[in-house]
């Protein structure tokens, strides 16, 4: 430290002290000695004094006395600081307290007890920059009260009593650059509030009772780039409410009750690029309303009304990546068309809408960017294959659903098995000997992560509240195996009988038309059969996981019983090559999407028999 400055700060002091004793009441002067007397025991560390209660760190000319139980802001401290935490303690009035440290730069007054600032008392504070006042007893600034802040970078008055600010308020605060004013009770801002504020670039109004946003007031500020007004009770916004705030780019509106949005309402907004709509009282998309907003990156409108995603729900945005939809507790249908727009769309989050029971197939194909999908906590019983672009996901959450983990789910519950065979030898280390195959398996699903742990089964009886990881290969298998074998031999047989039968019974029957009839007969029972190896009972929907050699073994035994001119050679010879996947081994999923894409590959099951 100087020391030779500090007799000169002293007497500086003094010299305040006494215009002050002059201009002021003698009332202070016994709220100096009531302190001094507090505090007690002093010490003395590099010429400035520092009260036992505080920390002060000469060198960084910085004092914290946080959480002291302090009424009164100690007033011996080295003159030169610049940096008093005051935060978490009782102190209710300012007056003339700063008038000591001149040099200050940063004052945290956080939680105390001041309920006014009263006029004057940050006058000498021209270098402060930031002041921190939040979650005091503040009701009002009179238009002094900040007198003197011009340096004033950072002002929070969060957490007060604020009902009205006088248009001056903040007339001398031009450098302000954040405002955070959330947790009062205002409802409108004077026009000209911000009229001195020419740089402010965030303002804070959360949970205050704004009705409308406060427009006039704000077209002041053609700098501000963050807008929140979260919280509030605003009902709608109308043609012309918005401000012409071209640098806007984050809006938050969330949590209001906004039912409706005119579509040139947020046209202004030429730079928005995160919008927060979410909580509000919408029973629709407001698709014009937002399909201005060419340069919005992120949407948030969880926790609405709606009960439709409606085709092109988010026209125009371009360059949208990031949307939540999340609690949208009446949401029950999405168009497969909702997302086409969004080329560059990465991330959706669609969490607890407890009303959506289905997704629509390939929701997500004109999405080649995306990278997570989330569906948790919906309604859904089965996910299939065609919902997702697997081959471009990074991560895919399908937790706390009803799922049905029937045989439909096998290729999710493929995916899990290689996540956890991966997570594992990952945790054995590098060195694991992993066989080529899995190798090559892992690197084609490079990163795509599941909530592993949060995909249950609702049913069938035998999997409910199970963890679809838990499932077994039987369970998860749709081929025809060695029971569906089995019962098919028995149907052959039964079959077998039926024709003996009528080939014993029928000449007994008629005696000129017996022939035809049991031609007939034949028929009927050989569609039966050619319908049961089309589709095995156990899955019905998923021809394309039956066992290729399976079938053609039955299908080979059955031929004894057939008529030869019902498999027709040419057809027989068109079967397509089965690929790996259709053959009921989910390992090269790297193009599930395109291997079961219906236009791209003819299904293998239709053709047989
Ligand atoms: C002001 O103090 C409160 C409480 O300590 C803190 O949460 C808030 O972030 C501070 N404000 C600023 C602008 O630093
Ligand atoms: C907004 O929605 C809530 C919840 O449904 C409802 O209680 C409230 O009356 C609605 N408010 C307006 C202004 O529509
Ligand atoms: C699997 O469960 C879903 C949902 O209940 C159902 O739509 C589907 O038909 C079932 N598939 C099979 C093979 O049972």
């Amino acid at each position: 430290m100087e020391d030779d400055k500090i007799p000169g700060s002293h007497w500086k002091r003094c010299q305040k002290w006494q215009s002050m004793l002059s201009s002021r009441g003698i009332v202070n002067i016994i709220g100096f000695w009531l302190l001094v007397a507090m505090i007690g025991s002093v010490s003395r560390s590099d010429g400035a004094l520092c009260p036992a209660v505080c920390r002060c760190e000469e060198e960084a000319l910085t004092t914290s006395c946080a959480n002291a139980a302090l009424e009164f802001v100690p007033i011996q401290l080295n003159p030169e600081v610049k940096n008093i935490d005051l935060s978490n303690n009782k102190i209710s009035n300012l007056h003339f307290t700063f008038t000591f440290y001149d040099k200050l730069v940063q004052l945290d007054l956080s939680s105390n007890k001041i309920s006014t600032l009263g006029s004057a008392n940050f006058e000498y504070q021209r270098a402060l920059k930031h002041l921190n006042l939040s979650s005091n007893e503040i009701e009002k600034l009179s238009k002094d009260s900040l007198k003197g802040l011009k340096a004033l970078k950072v002002l929070d008055i969060s957490y007060n009593r604020l009902e009205k600010l006088t248009s001056i308020a903040f007339r001398e605060l031009h450098s302000l650059l954040i405002l955070k004013l959330r947790g009062n009770r205002l409802m409108h801002f004077e026009d000209g509030l911000f009229k001195s504020t020419k740089h402010l670039e965030e303002l804070w109004v959360e949970d205050n009772q704004f009705l409308v946003v406060p427009s006039s007031a704000l077209s002041d500020v053609q700098t501000l780039r963050h807008l929140s007004l979260s919280r509030n009770l605003i009902e709608s916004i109308a043609e012309g409410e918005m401000a012409q705030l071209s640098q806007l780019s984050t809006l938050q509106l969330d949590g209001n009750v906004i039912s409706d949005i005119n579509p040139k309402a947020l046209a202004p907004l030429l730079s928005l690029d995160h919008l927060d709509i979410s909580d509000n009282n919408f029973t629709a998309l407001p698709t014009n309303s937002i399909s201005k907003l060419s340069n919005l990156t992120t949407l948030r409108f969880s926790g609405n009304f709606i009960n439709n995603i409606p085709s092109l729900a988010f026209r125009g945005l371009f360059h949208l990546k990031y949307v939540k939809l999340d609690r949208l507790q009446n949401l029950e249908t999405i168009d497969p068309r909702a997302f086409v727009d969004n080329v560059h769309l990465e991330k959706v989050i669609m969490d607890f809408n407890i009303a959506m029971e289905k997704l629509p197939t390939r929701l997500f194909h004109g999405n080649p960017k995306l990278k997570c999908v989330s569906v948790r906590y919906n309604k859904l019983e089965s996910l299939e294959v065609t919902h997702f672009p697997l081959d471009q996901l990074r991560e895919l959450k399908v937790g706390g659903n009803p799922l049905q983990c029937n045989c439909s789910l096998s290729w999710l519950w493929q995916l899990i098995k290689i996540q956890k065979s991966k997570s594992k030898s990952a945790k054995l280390g590098n060195n694991t000997v992993n066989s080529m195959e899995e190798q090559a398996e892992q690197e084609h699903h490079h990163d795509l992560m599941l909530d592993v742990a949060d995909i249950r089964c609702n049913g069938p009886e035998d999997m409910k509240d199970h963890l679809l990881s838990e499932a077994s290969k039987y369970q998860m298998d749709c081929s025809v195996g060695w029971m569906a074998a089995v019962s098919v031999a028995v149907t052959v047989l039964f079959i077998l009988a039926v024709i003996g039968g009528v080939v014993y019974w029928a000449p007994n029957r008629k005696s000129k038309s017996n022939k035809k009839k049991g031609q007939i007969n034949k028929n009927g029972d050989l569609s039966t059969l050619d319908t049961m190896l089309r589709r095995p009972p156990s899955c019905p929907m998923n021809g394309m996981m039956v066992e290729p050699y399976e079938v053609t073994r039955i299908e080979k035994s059955s031929l004894g019983i057939m008529p030869p001119a019902i498999l027709h050679p040419n057809e027989y010879r068109s079967l397509p090559p089965w690929d790996p996947y259709g053959a009921g081994h989910c390992q090269s999923t790297m193009n599930i999407y395109e291997t079961l894409d219906e236009n791209t590959k003819p299904r293998p099951h239709i053709v047989y028999v």
